[in-house]
């Protein structure tokens, strides 16, 4: 038996007893001749103790083990003569009587240490030693008890887990595909899924009426901190349901999920319309943590001879707290961020509103005191407070005041870790204009319905349709997205040829689907979440989640651990007929 116990579980209690232990190293000390060893496993550290007085040769073969050795203890439970009150297990030690040696190790590259001395890259070329590092373990520890808890809200609520498969035909994500050759059908390729969307409908139409998936899914886009090539998403189709039922139902897990992992009692979702999201945030994930609201100001600071705010299409302004007292070093910062290539404001434009109700600004030379007063006025500003606005064409404007609106926030530190402030966003457009190839694209994917009191404009202004699509965003994080299907063969292709497919190019990529709309396709909806966000914003509420994945891939979509991807042996590719 390699061990009796864990090396988080011995407690006073145990005072006595004779236990064996396996672990690793996680440190020696030699005090005076005096061996402790801090043994390690995922349960936790417990101190060992040898006394040379009464075990000199176990004393020697122990001090010449070095950190990660693997080995096996047996000895006494005692209580510790200086107690260690951040340990769980530190009122005891096992005063060790044999140890037994199960392997050894070479140094590790980094220190397996909370704050250790690697770098990422090391870290996850070496990821199995990262992993045995306290923050990551209690990651992945984490993230089991998320998809624990979502298993057990599923399965209550009559959710049935069925697996799809990986290699099919190309999903519309919008993402671009990962391609797997086929040997079988030489010059033909798989698709891995972005996501099972259409799997999940063909469930619905199979009567299976309720479904879910903890699924990996594949996509072959640009890499950030909430991106990862290969993610876990919690796949979601119900049948005989409206929008409502959908909100009710995913609400409710996502309350269930922040119950039993972290004992916090999330209040009723508010909900929101996109325009309103993009006209007061002034993007489609408002983080609401915190006002500082966006106002349009466009009219009011027109006519004063100001070309910038006179040719602008639209000007809008955000008002800082207690902030008129920024130095000239902060608001250059501020500036300078704004015109960052990635925000691409022309510059940035600020009215302090000191306390003595005097205003100061940098475009003092156009506008006079009353003028400064009315805008202060018109964006409900106090004496102290700073307004900062910016101006040009509107979706750049808002989305570049959304970027500086956050970045006050963080400046500010009104985006607290302990707080959650999820919400919908609900009634997105159907379609966005694609500029590149001319041509209307579905928002979210092509199967969305819209909403049947814009039926007429699919025709006259299919801009201005919106979707019955909804998204769960929390502190500013798109956590899911989700929609009422078409469920209709011939909507499915009215849609199919909005988004500029022939009905021939319909036919061949979505038949399937098509076909299955006219066997009695009932009314169906459903949801994905990002399961690895969700692991991270539940646990830590960051938005990084390479730290709750075993194995992540890097910012180049490599996994530096395996160094994939590879080439391939010249067998294997003319087997395939790659050249
Ligand atoms: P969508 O494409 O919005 O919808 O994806 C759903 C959720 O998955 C997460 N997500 C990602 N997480 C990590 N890395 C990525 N590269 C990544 N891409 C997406 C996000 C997102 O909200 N089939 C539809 C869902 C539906 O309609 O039911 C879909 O996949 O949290």
């Amino acid at each position: 038996m390699y061990r009796t116990h864990n090396c988080g579980e011995l407690r006073l209690t145990d005072a006595g007893k004779t236990v064996t232990l396996s672990g690793w190293i996680q440190r020696i000390r030699d005090l005076g001749g005096l061996l402790f060893i801090d043994l390690r496993d995922r349960y936790g550290v417990t101190q060992l103790f040898i006394n040379p007085e009464q075990h000199n040769a176990l004393y020697q073969q122990a001090k010449a083990y070095g950190r990660e050795f693997v080995i096996q203890v047996i000895g006494k439970v005692s209580e510790r003569s200086s107690r260690n009150p951040n340990m769980v297990t530190g009122d005891i030690e096992v005063i060790a009587s044999d140890i037994n040696l199960l392997n050894a190790s070479i140094t590790p590259p980094f220190t397996i240490e909370d704050d250790t001395d690697g770098g990422d890259d090391l870290r996850m070329q070496y990821r199995y030693l990262d992993i045995r590092r306290d923050p990551v373990r209690k990651n992945l520890l984490a993230r089991h008890q998320v998809a624990r808890a979502v298993r057990e809200y599923m399965d209550g609520k009559g959710f049935v887990d069925v697996e799809t498969p990986f290699l099919i035909k190309s999903t519309p994500e919008g993402a671009r595909d990962f391609v797997v050759p086929s040997r079988l059908n030489e010059g033909q390729f798989y698709a891995l899924p972005q996501s099972p969307q259409t799997f999940k409908q063909l469930l619905m139409v199979a009567g299976m009426d309720r479904y879910y998936q903890i699924v990996r899914c594949f996509r072959d886009e640009d890499l950030r901190a909430d991106r990862q090539p290969e993610f876990t998403q919690i796949d979601c189709e119900m049948a005989f349901v409206d929008q409502e039922d959908v909100l009710n139902m995913f609400e409710g897990m996502v309350k269930h999920v922040f119950k039993s992992v972290r004992g916090i009692n999330l209040s009723d979702f508010p909900r929101m319309s996109y325009a309103d999201a993009l006209k007061y945030y002034g993007n489609d994930k408002p983080d609401l943590r915190f006002g500082m609201q966006l106002i349009e100001i466009t009219e009011i600071v027109k006519g004063r001879n100001f070309k910038v705010f006179d040719d602008a299409e639209y000007t809008a302004a955000i008002v800082a707290e207690n902030c008129s007292e920024y130095t000239r070093k902060h608001l250059d910062e501020l500036t300078e961020f704004v015109k960052r290539p990635q925000i691409g404001a022309g510059g940035l434009v600020y009215i302090r509103c000191a306390t003595d109700g005097t205003y100061k600004s940098s475009v003092d030379k156009f506008y006079t005191q009353d003028d400064l007063k009315n805008i202060a006025a018109h964006c409900a500003c106090k004496p102290g407070d700073l307004i900062l606005i910016l101006s040009g064409k509107q979706h750049k404007t808002r989305k570049a005041m959304s970027e500086l609106r956050l970045e006050m926030g963080n400046r500010l530190g009104l985006r607290r870790k302990e707080d959650y402030k999820p919400l919908w966003v609900l009634d997105f457009p159907l379609l966005e204009w694609d500029e590149d190839d001319k041509r209307w694209n579905a928002m979210h994917h092509p199967f969305t319905s819209w909403k049947p009191e814009d039926e007429s404009l699919m025709t006259d202004n299919p801009g201005a349709v919106r979707a019955n699509a909804y998204d769960v965003v929390i502190n500013g994080v798109e956590l899911a997205s989700g929609s009422i299907r078409i469920h209709n063969r011939a909507k499915q292709e009215l849609m199919f040829r909005t988004i500029g497919l022939t009905d021939d190019e319909a036919r061949y990529k979505f038949g399937f689907i098509l076909n299955a709309f006219e066997y009695g396709a009932p009314p169906h909806g459903g949801i994905a979440f990002g399961f690895d966000r969700f692991c991270s914003i539940v646990t830590a509420n960051l938005d990084y989640i390479r730290d709750f994945i075993a194995f992540p891939k890097n910012n180049a979509g490599r996994d530096v651990m395996l160094d994939a991807p590879s080439d391939i042996d010249l067998r294997l590719k003319n087997d395939l007929g790659l050249k």
